[in-house]
């Protein structure tokens, strides 16, 4: 006799099925758009990524090219390449990296009426096509961009946020691992604040392998990376010309992870606040769980003094920045 019920096995498949059903849309072929479409389709947890630029011909090329890697690193992902939003129908997470990136001597908030404009239109652009998708920002100045897509789209809070924490946790936790000797798997910290100079690396959150970071590494050697990891971007612009790519689009890639499975990872990510660390009306990084409705939980750690009074330092910066995009009426 036939079963009523599926079984636990049946069941997983089920639960791998839903997985695989996903359809990702990255916004922006380039460096970094590119990355996070490539490092998605090998991760192989999504049924489908179409990767849209105004220069079709160019998407269509990138997209063709990570097809053709598929056979090769044995993933099963369809990727496609398009300059037409209809393409992007029922999306259910887009990743926005469309914009300018950084040329030496250019700070991110530098890119601001450029970035807002491209942010903006492609918002409504794909939100013509899908319903209810979760919007993941990259474009620069990030803590602005998030907010432009954020009222461009009309969706609620927890569908749309920005990526920096992640890349710039990397970052520190990449020197650290240097620092230490260790590897960089061992090391797990918390940074917040605003995609930019001010953000604020939290020593007191970092283990290396559970052991407090401070009990490995002297003051200064410590203070010195802190310093380095606020300038991280700068230092990549510095050596390349224009704006990393490596790195961010893993990270955009692992925040897409975590949504399709549920996993509900506690990563920092650009989030909305209102009223948590005494800031709202505004997005910042702070830590918070990802999973299937985007963030499903805001963690408000307890800081002290001087670390709530750095990140409120932080705030006024990205506060500033949205005021002068505000004042654009873009
Ligand atoms: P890129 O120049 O390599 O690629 C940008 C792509 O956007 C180009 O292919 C361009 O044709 C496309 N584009 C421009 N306007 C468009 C529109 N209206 N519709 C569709 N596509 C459009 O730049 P890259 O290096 O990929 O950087 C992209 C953005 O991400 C920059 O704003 C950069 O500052 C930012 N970024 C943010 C990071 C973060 O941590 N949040 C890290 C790295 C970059
Ligand atoms: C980065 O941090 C420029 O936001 C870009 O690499």
């Amino acid at each position: 006799m036939a079963k009523l019920f599926p079984n636990v096995s049946q069941l997983t498949d089920l639960i791998k099925l839903q997985i695989i059903m996903s359809k990702v849309t990255v916004v922006g072929a380039g460096n970094v758009g590119a990355t996070v479409a490539n490092v998605l389709a090998h991760k192989d947890i999504v049924k489908e990524i179409v990767l849209l630029d105004l220069k079709g011909d160019f998407a269509k090329g990138k997209a063709l090219d990570t097809w053709q890697q598929a056979p090769i690193d044995s993933y099963s992902t369809t990727i496609t390449g398009t300059d037409n939003y209809k393409h992007t129908k029922n999306s259910d997470i887009v990743v926005i990296t469309a914009g300018i990136p950084r040329k030496p001597g250019m700070s991110r908030d530098d890119l601001i009426s450029t970035n807002a404009k491209i942010v903006g239109m492609v918002t409504k652009s794909i939100m013509k096509y899908s319903k209810n998708p979760i919007i993941i920002v990259v474009s620069n100045p990030l803590d602005v961009m998030t907010y432009a897509a954020y009222k461009a789209s009309g969706l609620k809070a927890n569908r749309v946020f920005g990526m920096a924490g992640i890349l710039d946790t990397a970052r520190y936790r990449a020197f650290l691992a240097t620092e230490l000797n260790v590897s960089p798997k061992d090391l797990s910290a918390v940074l917040m604040g605003g995609h930019g100079d001010t953000m604020v690396p939290l020593p007191r959150y970092t283990t290396v392998a559970g052991i407090p970071v401070t009990e490995l590494i002297e003051k200064d050697k410590l203070n010195a990376i802190v310093q380095r990891t606020k300038k991280g971007g700068g230092e990549l612009v510095g050596l390349m010309g224009t704006s990393a790519w490596y790195a961010p689009g893993a990270a955009a890639a692992q925040m897409v992870e975590s949504i399709v499975k549920d996993d509900n990872r506690i990563f920092p990510c650009c989030a909305w606040l209102s009223g948590q660390y005494g800031l709202k009306n505004m997005f910042l990084g702070v830590p918070v769980k990802l999973g299937k409705n985007g963030i499903n939980q805001l963690i408000e750690l307890k800081l002290n003094k001087s670390e709530m009074k750095n990140l409120h330092k932080s705030a006024d910066a990205v506060r500033g920045v949205l005021n002068n995009y505000k004042k654009m009426k873009i």
